[in-house]
C-alpha cells in the first residue's frame, strides 16, 4: 500500500466556481537581484527573523546527533536534545569567533571548539573554559552564544535564525491554509530520498522565480501541446506571504473535472515564504530551497521526499520519473548561467511579467514590504 494524500473534506479548489487569486503583471528592478547592499538588507529584514526550511528532522533522530547549517553568511548547530527537542544556536565561539562544530554528525554530549578548547552544551551555553580564572570574570559568567528559534512542522526542521520570540510561532506563520492544503501530504511520514545540490552564480530570488511560474515550460521543458494548453487552466492562490499553485499536466486536468481531489491528481506547487517552493507530484514531491550565500552565488538544494513503501511498483515508478525530474531541474538551472551573464550589465534595468508569473511580483513584493517596513521601525528606534 502506498498512501495518496487526499484532499478529503478540505477547501475545494478547482472548478468554475473557485476564483483565481487576480494576480496583476508587474515589474521589479534588476537592482533588487544584483545589489548586494540589499542582499544584506533582505538578511536583516526577511531571511533571519522569518522562519525557513533548514534539513529533514529525520537526519538526527537521537540524542546528540546534529546538523551544521551554513548560509546566507551564518552558521548554526542543531542539536537533537535528550527530551527529544531539537536545540539551535549560532555556531560562533565567543571566545574569539572560531566555528566551534565544523561538521554534522552523531551522538555529541557536548561541544568543544578546536581553537582553545572552550566547551558548550546543547544550547549554545559556555559550560568549559581552560583556565578561566585567567579571565576578567564579568566577561565569561553566564556566556552564551546567541540562540536560533527552533520548530519543527511536516517533518521539517524550521528556524528564525535571529532567535526566539521574534516571528509568530511557526504555525501562526504557515497559516491555515497551507497547514490544511500542504499539510494533506503528511510530510512528516515520508522520507528523504536524496537531495541534490547546485553552487550557482545568481542571486537567491532568481531560483524563488524559477519555481513560480509555469510560464518558461514549453521552451525550457519541452512540453506538449496539449500540456502547455492544460496548464493554461492552473489555479493560482495567495495566501497571506505564500501562495499555491495547481498544475493540471499530463492528464490530469479531466480527472480534475469530474473528481476535484486536486492532491491526488495535480501536481500542487506552495511557495512558503521566504525560501522554499515544494512541487507536489501526489506520490513524491520536491523542495527548491535557494540558500542564499551572497547576493549573487547561491547553494540550490532539491530535497525529494519518498512515501515508505515495498510496493515494488511504486518505487520503480517513483524512481523513474525522479530521474527524468532531475533533468527537467537540470534544464532550469542551465538557465541561471545566462541570468548570471548579465547579472553586471549596466543595462540591464528591469523584469516584466505577465498576469500568469504574476506571483513573482508578489513574491518580491512581499520582500520589499519587510525591507520598508522593518528600515521604518529602525528609524523610529522601535
Ligand atoms: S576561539 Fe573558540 S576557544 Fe578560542
Ligand atoms: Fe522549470
Amino acid at each position: 500500500m502506498v498512501f495518496v494524500p487526499t484532499r478529503g473534506d478540505h477547501t475545494l479548489r478547482f472548478g468554475p466556481d473557485i476564483p483565481n487569486t487576480p494576480f496583476q503583471p508587474g515589474t521589479v528592478p534588476a537592482s533588487w537581484y544584483t545589489d548586494p547592499e540589499r542582499f544584506d538588507l533582505e538578511r536583516r529584514y526577511v531571511l533571519n527573523p522569518n522562519w525557513q526550511m533548514m534539513f529533514r528532522a529525520e537526519q538526527i533522530p537521537n540524542t546528540g546527533d546534529h546538523y551544521v547549517w551554513e548560509g546566507q553568511g551564518e552558521t548554526v548547530v542543531f542539536t537533537r536534545r535528550k527530551d527529544g527537542s531539537i536545540a539551535g544556536f549560532h555556531n560562533i565561539c565567543q571566545h574569539r569567533g572560531s566555528r566551534i562544530v565544523r561538521n554534522s554528525g552523531c551522538g555529541a554530549r557536548r561541544f568543544t571548539c578546536p581553537f582553545h578548547d572552550w566547551v558548550y552544551d546543547f544550547d549554545g551555553q559556555v559550560i568549559g573554559i581552560p583556565d578561566r580564572e585567567d579571565f576578567d570574570q564579568t566577561k565569561v559568567e553566564g556566556l552564551r552564544s546567541p540562540s536560533v528559534e527552533v520548530g519543527e512542522w511536516g517533518g521539517w526542521v524550521w528556524a528564525v535564525l535571529d532567535g526566539p520570540g521574534v516571528a509568530p510561532p511557526l504555525l501562526d506563520w504557515l497559516g491555515a491554509e497551507i497547514i490544511e492544503d500542504l499539510g494533506a501530504y503528511q510530510m512528516e511520514n515520508m522520507f528523504l530520498k536524496e537531495k541534490v545540490v547546485w553552487d550557482v552564480d545568481v542571486n537567491w530570488k532568481v531560483i524563488m522565480d524559477a519555481f513560480n511560474e509555469f510560464y518558461h515550460a514549453p521552451a525550457l521543458h519541452h512540453i506538449s501541446p496539449q500540456d502547455v494548453k492544460d496548464g493554461r487552466e492552473m489555479r493560482i492562490f495567495e495566501f497571506d506571504h505564500h501562495a499555491m499553485m495547481i498544475v493540471p499536466l499530463k492528464g490530469a486536468l479531466p480527472k480534475l473535472k469530474e473528481n476535484p481531489d486536486h492532491q491526488s491528481v495535480a501536481i500542487c506547487h506552495y511557495t512558503i515564504f521566504p525560501s522554499g517552493v515544494f512541487n507536489n507530484n501526489p506520490e513524491h514531491l520536491q523542495l527548491f530551497r535557494p540558500v542564499p550565500i551572497s547576493h549573487n552565488k547561491t547553494r540550490f538544494e532539491t530535497w525529494e521526499l519518498w512515501y515508505k513503501s515495498d510496493d515494488e511498483a511504486y518505487l520503480d515508478r517513483t524512481e523513474r520519473h525522479w530521474e527524468h525530474l532531475k533533468i527537467v531541474v537540470g534544464e532550469d538551472v542551465w538557465t541561471w548561467e545566462d541570468i548570471a551573464a548579465t547579472s553586471r550589465s549596466m543595462y540591464y534595468k528591469e523584469n516584466v511579467y505577465n498576469d500568469r508569473e504574476g506571483k513573482i511580483p508578489f513574491f518580491h513584493n512581499q520582500v520589499n514590504d519587510l525591507i520598508v517596513e522593518g528600515q521604518r521601525r529602525d528609524a523610529a528606534g522601535k
